[in-house]
Order: structure tokens, then sequence, then C-alpha cells
């Protein structure tokens, strides 16, 4: 019977293509998010897909309460898979400008939240000597560009937490993955930028990723046989040969 999968930032892009994917290979599935309307449908369109059980749960990754609230209750699903996905970016503020709100949210729910889930289920998992831990940085993990003064430090902070992660689990057959995508079109850039229109402009004439590709690499990295890790990818669209560097027709 396949493991359960434990999935932060469940309620759009990335994440309910996790749980998608990793219903219709007959996971079980806990997911998290603050907008639990649109957990729940997930979680149902997911059973639909073929999860044997798929419990959608509050979390704010923000909020150190909720954090452990989430995971006892995972715990109890003995989870096989953790993948850190919730967060974002908030704004593109020069680091002069930023808001102070944006400042601390990006690093809260990026880092800080993505350290204490670890921290909360990582026990477990190397209890039962059987784990995956993968993190969803960025292509702003391996650069920097203007306007990504917080987010681009704070994804590479994630992808540190992952090479560490892989030192201090050696020996545990617990595995880290970090996955860093480039652009891809989901609800990033509208939460990013405030509107729908925006967020368009920001893959004019371009091809970005899907949630869907992203997914495939995801379920590619966790389906290895348990001998193989695959420590990290970064995939992009074609049309985006580096942070700044966009092809758009
Ligand atoms: N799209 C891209 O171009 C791109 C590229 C590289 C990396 N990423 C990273 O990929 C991850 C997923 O992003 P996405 O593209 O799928 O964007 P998205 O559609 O906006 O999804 C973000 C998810 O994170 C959740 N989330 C945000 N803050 C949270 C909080 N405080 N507590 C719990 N959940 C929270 C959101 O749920 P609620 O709002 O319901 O809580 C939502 O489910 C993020 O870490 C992002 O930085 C995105």
């Amino acid at each position: 019977m396949p493991g359960t999968v434990v999935i932060t930032g469940a309620s759009s892009g990335f994440g309910e293509a996790f749980a998608l994917a990793f219903g219709r290979l007959g996971h079980p599935l806990v997911l998290g998010a603050r907008r639990t309307d649109r957990l729940a449908k997930v979680a149902e369109a997911a059973r639909k897909a073929g999860s044997p059980r798929a419990i959608a749960l509050p979390l704010d990754v923000r909020v150190r309460e909720s954090i452990h609230k989430f995971a006892v209750a995972a715990e109890l699903e003995t989870p096989e898979i953790l993948i850190n996905n919730a967060g974002g970016a908030l704004g593109r503020a020069p680091v002069a400008e930023v808001e102070d709100d944006d400042l601390v949210g990006m690093i809260e729910a990026n880092l800080t939240g993505l350290l204490r889930m670890t921290r909360e289920l990582l026990p477990g998992l190397i209890r039962r000597k059987k784990g995956h831990v993968i993190n969803i940085s960025s292509l702003a993990a391996h650069g920097v560009y203007e306007g990504g003064g917080v987010y681009a430090p704070v994804k590479h902070a994630v992808r540190a937490v992952s090479q560490a992660l892989r030192l201090e689990l050696s020996g545990t057959d617990v595995r880290v993955t970090d996955v860093a995508p480039g652009m891809a079109e989901t609800e990033f850039s509208v939460v990013r930028l405030g509107s729908e229109e925006k967020a368009k402009s920001v893959y004019a004439g371009m091809r970005p990723l899907t949630a869907q590709d992203v997914s495939d690499v995801v379920v590619w990295a966790a389906t290895r046989p348990p001998h193989v890790n695959i420590s990290e990818v970064v995939l992009t669209p074609t049309d985006q040969a580096g942070l700044t560097k966009v092809h758009r027709r």
C-alpha cells in the first residue's frame, strides 16, 4: 500500500497538482492550507482520482501552534512523504522599500514554517526508517534578481535546509529532495502582485511551466527506488534561460 503523503499549501497551484497526482497513484493524503473550502474540494478530487483517504486540515505555516496541531493529526496517519510546498512571494519591491509585513511574511511562510513542519514530522520518519522530505524551493534559490531581495534569499535558505538535512539524515534512509521550479503559472503571481491582470503580464508572450509539469518531477523523484536520492532538480520553461532572461514572442 502506498505511503501517506503530507502536502502543505495544497489548496491551489503545485500543492493541488501534487494531491491529485499522488491520489491517482493510490496514496493516502494529508492536505493543509488556510483556505479550507478550497482544500476540501482538492481532497474530494483526490479521493475521486484514487486516494483511499484524503484529509483536509486547516494550516497556517506562519503560526507555530497551527503547525503543531496539523502535525499531530498528520502523524496519526504515519506519513511517509512530506512535501513542504506552502509559501510564495509578496510584492516585488526593492529592499529599500519593502513593506515589513511582506518581508516577515515571506520569511515566516517559506522558511520558518518549513523548518517547523519538518521538525515536527521528521522524528516519525526517522523512527520508521522510511521517509522522504521534498522541499519546493525555486529557481530563485539558484540566483538573484532585482525585486527579489527577500524572496531569493529565503529560497536560498530553503535549499540550504535541504542540503543540511541530507547530511543530518545520513544513515537514516530518509531521503531529501529539493525541487526548484522557474516561472510557473499558478496563483503565485496573483498573490505576489495583487491582481489577475498584473499576474497575466508576467507570462506575456512566453510559455510558462504548469503545476502539472512540476508535479511530474516531484512524483518522479518520489517514485525512484529507495537507494536513489534525487538531491536537486531545477526545471524552467524552455523560454526562461535564467532569472533575468525570458524569451517573449
Ligand atoms: N509559481 C511559480 O512560478 C513558482 C516558482 C518557484 C517556486 N514556487 C514555490 O512553489 C510553492 C507553491 O506555489 P504555487 O506556485 O503553487 O502558488 P499558489 O498557487 O499561490 O499556491 C501557494 C499555496 O501555498 C499556500 N500557502 C501560502 N501561505 C500559506 C500559509 N501561511 N499557511 C499555509 N499555506 C499557505 C496557499 O494556500 P492558502 O492561501 O489557502 O493558505 C496555496 O495552497 C511556493 O512555495 C512558491 O514559492 C512557485
